[in-house]
């Protein structure tokens, strides 16, 4: 009997480095780069002229892989956040503004409508970004779901302000994590809605039912959570509430891939 229960441990032990062995081998495999040996210049969107920047973040960043180092250089971020920024003139429901690209205040995007529904008053957007937020909640509202508009458009003087408050709070590093400065905000697009569900806070918007339906469902109607999870791309942390237009096509491929609107721009529409 002894002898048995002894036999019986040993195996369950054996069984159980087995397990590990092969958690680690599958593990090893997926860290090895499929394209190391590709060179960045098998890229469409390498520029020749940043070659020693992919240099050099190669060297800093061993693992990632090639085409990551190239987007990641050619998105800004081997030079930090707002250095070497440009600013954006032209409204496109597919403009990139981000802590590398601005707007001014001579900048008011093109087709900017009240909203009357599904928001909270004097809210106004890009009048397609607003049909698709509009379907969207409605779409929601009936399947029980309750989604509202609670920040849309917003001046650059809007910005100043809360960004000089949560300064005041917080301090301009971690100011920085959440809230973008004057001119750099996805807000000023007329295309990026923060929501809620009426009930709870903005800020718990992820524990939510609501939160789980726009996880499955916002692509559907041309929507991105724009700030994901541990996002070493946008600059700033975690924002469950705010969702940005881009239209039917890319937001299904961005949500496919995974990816951040920097990559996607990066990969396929920077010239
Ligand atoms: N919270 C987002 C990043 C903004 O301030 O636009
Ligand atoms: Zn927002």
């Amino acid at each position: 009997m002894r002898k048995g229960m002894f036999l019986l441990i040993f195996l369950i032990f054996v069984m159980g480095l087995i397990v590990i062995v092969k958690d680690k081998s599958n593990k090893t495999l997926k860290a090895i780069p499929m394209d190391k040996s590709v060179s960045f210049n098998d890229y469409k969107f390498y520029k020749p002229e940043y070659q020693t920047r992919y240099d050099n973040y190669k060297l800093t960043n061993p693992n990632l892989l090639s085409k990551d180092i190239v987007l990641r250089v050619n998105i800004g971020l081997d030079h930090g956040f707002y250095t070497e920024t440009e600013e954006v003139t032209k409204f496109d429901i597919l403009m990139l503004v981000n802590k590398y690209h601005y707007v001014t205040n001579n900048f008011i995007p093109d087709n900017l409508v009240d909203i009357s529904e599904y928001s909270k008053p004097g809210m106004k957007l890009n009048e397609e970004c607003k049909n698709a937020f509009i379907k969207m909640a409605h779409d929601a509202e009936i399947e029980g779901y309750t989604l509202r508009a609670i920040s849309t458009y917003r001046t650059l003087e809007y910005q100043e302000n809360l960004y000089n408050n949560y300064m005041k709070k917080d301090g301009k590093e971690k100011a920085d994590t959440y809230s973008a400065r004057p001119g750099y905000s996805e807000h000023h697009t007329g295309l990026a809605i923060d929501i809620d569900n009426k009930k709870l806070s903005y800020t718990n918007f992820e524990n939510t039912k609501e939160f789980n339906w726009m996880i499955d469902n916002a692509y559907k109607y041309g929507f991105i959570l724009r700030y994901p999870k541990d996002s070493t791309i946008t600059g700033y942390i975690y924002e469950p509430w705010h969702y940005r237009y881009v239209g039917l096509e890319v937001a299904k491929y961005i949500k496919e891939h995974n990816i951040t609107f920097e990559e996607y721009y990066y990969e396929f529409l920077n010239k």
